[in-house]
């Protein structure tokens, strides 16, 4: 009891510590393999777009992935019962595919539902193997319990977080191409701007929330557009002096849209709908704000948005080849860009065509 105690105490005050949800869950994995005095323990998580259970954290193994109503763990997620089996293979709902794989033997085994705070199932806690015992005690079940309980609400939690992530990310992408039956653009055109803007972000050393912020508030630098006349917008060929006039304001418009707010990430984003096309010279619109006068984030702003733009086809241009696009960088390097960002930016560059090539605008 003793040991018990100071186990959990010990794991106790390391989980609090933690806030990424893979270590808890690796915590809870390891706290459940001392204090039970188990071989192995592993967190299975249910997709329920593919309808399989795999192995969040696991000991042992490499990353498992099993159909949702196969062997133990499928049973225990259908069924929300708990089973507490002494020897595995005299249990024809034991799956030995993964002993056989792994060249393990599995004897006692107990396998717990995890619900969430609706009762749904959301995964499965697997224990594999008492240590100096044939079978798990109802002690061992009780434990295991409590650490379960634990366990589904990090993993709940995380996953509500995922879900309000992707939420977000989707309004932004959507809000962002409000111009969409106007504007030649594509959507994969403003989530591309964002993807570039992550690599060159990473490699100048933002720090991760940096990074993510950037990747969001990119896709908005246009989103002024929405302000220009159809007539300009929507012209086929070149623009003429007064219409190209009505064009820049598309800076100033996407900032009055974006600005005041609170969140951090719409300020930036309306930092860099106002800078996106400013240049490092002084020679850009609207305000001729020069080298650092520039945001960092509208300078590389700058580079992914002209750099997509040149690799399109658009009504009044075709798209450019490597040589072409690689040729205008080199030159305007100091000129319209920040020398530093355009060295990152062609040192990177197949990085660059890889998300060009992956996210191609036919896709949508
Ligand atoms: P965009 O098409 O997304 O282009 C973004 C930026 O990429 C341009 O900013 C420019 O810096 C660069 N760029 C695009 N195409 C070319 C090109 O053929 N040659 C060169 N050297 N650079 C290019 P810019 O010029 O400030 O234009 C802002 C936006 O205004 C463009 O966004 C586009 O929506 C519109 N626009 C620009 N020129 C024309 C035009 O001649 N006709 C029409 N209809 N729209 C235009
Ligand atoms: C924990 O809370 O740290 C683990 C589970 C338990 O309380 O038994
Ligand atoms: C099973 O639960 O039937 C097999 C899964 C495992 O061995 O981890
Ligand atoms: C995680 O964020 O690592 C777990 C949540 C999930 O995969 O949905
Ligand atoms: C759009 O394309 O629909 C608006 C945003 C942009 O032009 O990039
Ligand atoms: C975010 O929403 O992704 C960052 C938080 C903020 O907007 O301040
Ligand atoms: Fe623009
Ligand atoms: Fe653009």
């Amino acid at each position: 009891m003793e040991r018990k105690l100071k186990i959990l105490l010990e794991y106790t005050s390391k989980i609090t510590n933690e806030k990424d949800i893979r270590k808890i869950l690796i915590l809870l994995t390891d706290l459940a393999k001392e204090i039970i005095e188990a071989d192995r323990c592993s967190i299975f998580l249910h997709d329920d777009s593919k309808g399989t259970l795999w192995t969040i954290v696991a000991h042992g193994v490499e990353r498992i992935e099993i159909p949702d109503n196969k062997g133990l763990v499928g049973h225990v997620f259908n069924s929300g019962e708990v089973l507490n089996i002494n020897d595995a293979y005299k249990d024809r709902r034991f799956d030995k595919e993964i002993d056989k794989k792994t060249g393990y033997r599995t004897k006692s085994v107990l396998t717990m539902p995890l619900f969430d705070r609706n009762g749904k199932t959301i995964g499965v806690f697997q224990v594999i193997n008492k240590k100096n015992s044939e079978y798990f005690s109802n002690e061992d079940i009780n434990l295991l319990k409590h650490i379960s309980l634990y366990a589904s609400s990090t993993l709940e939690n995380a996953i509500l977080y995922e879900k309000l992530k992707k939420a977000h990310q989707d309004v932004i992408y959507r809000l962002s191409h409000a111009t969409k039956f106007k504007d030649p653009e594509t959507q994969n055109h403003i989530i591309r701007v964002g993807l570039y803007c992550e690599i060159l972000s990473k490699e100048i050393g933002l720090n991760e929330d940096e990074v993510e912020i950037v990747k969001l508030a990119a896709p908005m630098h246009d989103i002024g557009k929405v302000g220009i006349p159809d007539r300009v917008l929507l012209k086929p060929g070149k623009l003429d002096n007064d219409e190209w006039e009505i064009m820049k304001k598309h800076t100033i418009y996407g900032y009055e849209i974006l600005k005041g707010s609170e969140s951090y990430l719409l300020k930036v984003a309306s930092q860099i709908a106002l800078e996106h096309h400013e240049k490092w010279d002084g020679s850009g619109y609207p305000y001729g704000k020069k080298g650092e006068e520039i945001s960092i984030y509208g300078r590389m702003t700058a580079i992914s948005d002209v750099f997509d733009a040149l690799t399109s086809e658009r009504p009044y241009k075709k798209a450019w080849s490597i040589d072409e696009t690689l040729e205008f960088f080199k030159i305007n390097r100091g000129k319209h860009f920040d020398p530093k960002l355009t060295d990152i930016f062609i040192k990177n560059i197949d990085s660059f065509y890889s998300i060009k090539r992956e996210l191609r605008d036919e896709d949508i």
